[in-house]
Parts: C-alpha cells; structure tokens; sequence
C-alpha cells in the first residue's frame, strides 16, 4: 500500500529491512547499541561488523550510559545495500501502551527522521519498532508509528522522496494498513 503526502511517498510493504534499498533504514535497537535479536539482530549479522564498531565508538563518546529510549544515533550500512542506519530504542510495553510509551515511541520514529533529514537523507524505512521483543501492543504502536511519520511529512512538506515501514509479516503488515486507511479517512 502507499499513499502520497505532497511529494512524499509513505509506503507499507512486507518485507526483511535488511534488503531495503532505501538510503537508511531504521534500527530497533536496545540502550547497549551491542546488538540483540529480531531487526537489532539481522541488521548487525547482514551489515557486518562495521556497524558495531562504530557502535562502539558510540557508546564511548555520545552516549557512555547507553541510548536513551526515543533517542536516534546514526552509523554507515556496512554491507547493507542502504547507506546509513538509523540506530533507535523504543519503550518497553506491557501490551497496551501508557501514554508515555506512546510519547517515547513518538519520540523514536521522530528523532530518527529528525535524524535523516540533517545527515539530507530522502529515503528511509522503518521497521514496525517496539512491537516485537519489547511487546507494545501492535495496533497502538502502528497508529502512534504512522500518525507521527505523517505529522513531520506535514512540517517538512517535499522534503523526503519515500518513507517505507518493512513490515515482517502479513500480520503486522495489515495491522498497519488498517491504521493507516483509519488515519487518512480521518484527515480526509
Ligand atoms: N525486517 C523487518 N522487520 C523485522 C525483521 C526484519 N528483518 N525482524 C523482525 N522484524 C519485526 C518483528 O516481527 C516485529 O514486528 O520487527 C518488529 C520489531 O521487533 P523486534 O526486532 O523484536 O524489536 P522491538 O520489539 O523494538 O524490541 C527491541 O529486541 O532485538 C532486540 O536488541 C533488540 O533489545 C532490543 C529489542
């Protein structure tokens, strides 16, 4: 599915972020920036061990406590087909989300487009970020995830050429559609 916002693509495709030719993709990442499982996993194990040095540098100069929930760093894509990667944490949930999770995971997806815009990134994808390991409750996390993404396509009108959420599995992928069409018909 996909919908143009001015001159912004939003797109929702079903797919592995690793392979996304966008120019950064989105990491979901832990405060450590060590890596983990899930996307945190495929993108250390398929960008090579670039991405954790840089990492490592860091978590030795920015951040010596580790990234801060909401918070965006960015590294090279290593031997990813994407530039960049955008490094992020999400909140933690215990399925339905309070309302500060719902603003830490605001704060994710925003910081990280923030993010790629000051590094004059056109292109980027998300993954849906929170809602594996960290259990947020899907549809709360897709309508906080799209409703902020359409919001800084509002405030910064023409700037990105597409902005794409991978989404793993038909599952999360029509959680997202949903959500969408429910945000847009809203908006219309
Ligand atoms: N491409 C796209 N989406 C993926 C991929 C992939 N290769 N692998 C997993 N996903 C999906 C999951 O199915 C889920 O819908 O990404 C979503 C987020 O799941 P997680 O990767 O578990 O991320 P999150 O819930 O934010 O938990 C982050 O997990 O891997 C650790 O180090 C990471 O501690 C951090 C935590």
């Amino acid at each position: 599915m996909e919908v143009k916002i001015g001159g912004t693509t939003l797109s929702l495709v079903i797919g592995d972020i690793t392979q996304a030719d966008t120019e950064a993709i989105v990491n979901a990442a832990n405060p450590s920036l060590m890596g983990g499982g899930g996307v945190d996993g495929a993108i250390h194990s398929k960008g090579g061990p670039s991405i954790l040095q840089e990492c490592k540098k860091i978590r030795e100069t920015l951040y010596p406590d580790g990234l801060p929930t909401g918070e965006a760093v960015i590294t090279s894509g290593g031997n990813l087909k994407a530039k960049y990667v955008i490094h992020t944490v999400g909140p933690i949930c215990d399925g339905f989300m309070t309302e500060k999770e719902k603003q830490l995971l605001s704060n994710a997806y925003r910081n990280s487009l923030t993010l790629a815009k000051i590094h004059n990134i056109k292109s980027i994808s998300f993954p849906s970020i929170s809602t594996g390991a960290y259990r947020c409750d899907k549809k709360e996390a897709s309508k906080v995830a799209l409703q902020t993404v359409i919001d800084f396509i509002k405030e910064n009108p023409n700037w990105f050429k597409e902005i794409r959420f991978v989404l793993f599995t038909e599952d999360i992928y029509h959680v997202y559609k949903q959500s969408l069409e429910e945000i847009l018909n809203v908006s219309d």
